[in-house]
């Protein structure tokens, strides 16, 4: 079964011999690819919405794995049950993210690596993870088609983040790879224009993004 480069990408990034839970899973596609690796990785796909978890059943089916992967029906965190020491979500926004770990933060507290994969609000993902009593153990730039993605691995502990780690991710600012002068310079163009356009009166808007665009050009010099 066909696999885009941002899940495979996720799914080696997963550790052998996990018992991983994948939170919206939609297609189970990167589910299908984890048990298909020689790495000894239990999974349970699970998603709120059934429709998914029928295509997904199709697609488990089709690769013959129904003794392999699990399917769970249920909001976040509450598909959870002990054992699950991995824990993915990817393809969502940043605060449904947030909202998925905060609604069940007893558990959240619980999980030994947290794999995520926002669309948005990455910022804000570091700073609420770290905060709950994750460090921010790997990260990953992956372009599939023209889009850029960042992977975060995310495991049970603490370290001291600046500002600047938890806004590029304190990873991808020390490798500074290709695609994070890619990602980076499409972020500062963003702010760039929205800075000509914000009205004189959205003063905070416009302070922040003014920050930004100094941290940007700052870290963006080679
Ligand atoms: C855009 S798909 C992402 C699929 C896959 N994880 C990926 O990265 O390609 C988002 C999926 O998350 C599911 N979803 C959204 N909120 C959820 C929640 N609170 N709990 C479980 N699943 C959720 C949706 O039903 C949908 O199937």
């Amino acid at each position: 079964m066909k696999i885009n480069e941002r899940l495979k990408k996720i799914g080696n990034l997963v550790p052998a011999n996990s018992f991983c839970l994948d939170i919206g899973c939609d297609h189970a596609l990167l589910d299908i690819y984890l048990v298909k690796q020689n790495k000894n990785i239990k999974a349970i796909a699970s998603d709120i919405k059934e429709g998914p978890l029928q295509q997904a059943l199709l697609n488990i089916k089709k690769e013959k794995l129904e003794d392999k992967i699990e399917l769970r029906l249920g909001n976040g965190l509450d598909t959870y049950s002990p054992n699950i020491d991995t824990v993915i979500i990817s393809g969502m926004g940043g605060r449904s993210i947030i909202g998925i770990l905060k609604n069940n933060l007893r558990i959240a507290k619980k999980i030994d690596t947290l794999i995520l994969s926002p669309n948005n609000y990455l910022e804000d993902v570091r700073r609420f993870c770290c905060k709950i009593g994750f460090y921010i153990a790997d990260e990953e730039l992956v372009k599939d088609k023209k889009f850029i993605y960042q992977i975060i691995v995310l495991k049970k502990g603490h370290k001291k983040y600046h500002k600047k780690d938890y806004f590029f991710g304190p990873i991808l600012l020390e490798k500074k790879s290709n695609l994070f002068y890619e990602y980076y310079t499409r972020e500062l163009k963003t702010r760039e224009i929205l800075m000509q356009i914000l009205p004189k009166n959205y003063y905070l808007k416009r302070l922040q993004t003014k920050k930004e665009i100094k941290l940007l050009r700052n870290n963006l010099r080679t």
